[in-house]
């Protein structure tokens, strides 16, 4: 009996004297952040994005050297289209943060608006992008018509083959209307395989026009853009 007191005795009086010896040497607590690396954070107001079929993402991704993001995360718009979304983890190998869509391989398609890792403020890079209609049919009107094909249809006098592809024009000259340099159909939405549009663009000149179209668009990315779209019932 005395001799558990006495050995509960020492034991306090180790335990007193460890905790004294303690006093003002605790290690100063190691502080593991959540997350490491930078944060992007975008901020918009957008429309459009529901139009994009399921091969496509609408995201904020981060790329390094690659057309392929190296992390990336989905918008959710609220119901008035509004969006705060951060994207985490973000490392040196970065080169830039957009507010992009991708399709199923995290490649790029097109981007809306982008800020380097330079323009980090601290460790966080902000991409306010404001009021942007992501939808896929302004996509491919910026993209791909007012740049390749707007200058022959529908800029000058007259429009190629009476075909006029500029803003607010394209939509009505194609879809379901019939084609004036060949047999078919411009848009059949649903169907693109059959549509004078995808005929005329991709490689073979399968219509045998005078004026063959066929590496005017060379990136399949956007080839498959415009496929995508009809079959996605072509909508406006
Ligand atoms: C340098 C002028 C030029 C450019 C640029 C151009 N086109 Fe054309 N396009 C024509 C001409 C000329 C025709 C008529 C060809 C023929 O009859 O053989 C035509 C015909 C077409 C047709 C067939 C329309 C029909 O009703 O028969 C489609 C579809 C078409 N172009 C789409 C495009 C797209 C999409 C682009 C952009 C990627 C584009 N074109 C860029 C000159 C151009």
């Amino acid at each position: 009996m005395i001799k558990k007191i006495c050995i509960n005795f020492v034991l306090l009086t180790v335990l007193w004297t460890a905790q004294a010896c303690d006093d003002g040497l605790i290690p100063e607590k190691t502080y593991t952040p959540e997350h490491t690396g930078y944060t992007a954070k975008l901020t918009a107001r957008i429309s459009g994005a529901d139009s994009w079929p399921e091969y496509y993402d609408v995201a904020l991704a981060a790329f390094g050297d690659s057309e392929y993001s190296r992390t990336q995360t989905t918008v959710h718009p609220d119901a008035d289209g509004n969006i705060t979304l951060l994207l985490y983890n973000i490392g040196e190998d970065v080169q830039s943060v957009e507010f992009c869509v991708t399709n199923t391989l995290r490649r790029r398609v097109l981007t809306f608006a982008s800020a380097s890792l330079s323009e980090a403020v601290g460790d966080t890079i902000y991409l306010e992008a404001g009021d942007v209609d992501v939808s896929m049919y302004t996509a491919i009107q910026e993209n791909i018509f007012n740049t390749n094909c707007a200058t022959c249809h529908g800029l000058s006098t007259t429009a190629a083959a009476g075909l006029n592809l500029t803003e607010g024009n394209s939509y009505a000259s194609m879809v379901d209307q019939p084609a004036t340099s060949a047999e078919g159909t411009r848009v059949i939405p649903g169907n693109a395989e059959e549509s004078v549009l995808h005929k005329v663009i991709n490689p073979g000149n399968e219509l045998g026009l005078t004026f063959s179209h066929e590496n005017m668009i060379t990136s399949s990315t956007e080839l498959r853009l415009i496929d995508e779209w009809i079959n996605a019932g072509a909508q406006n």
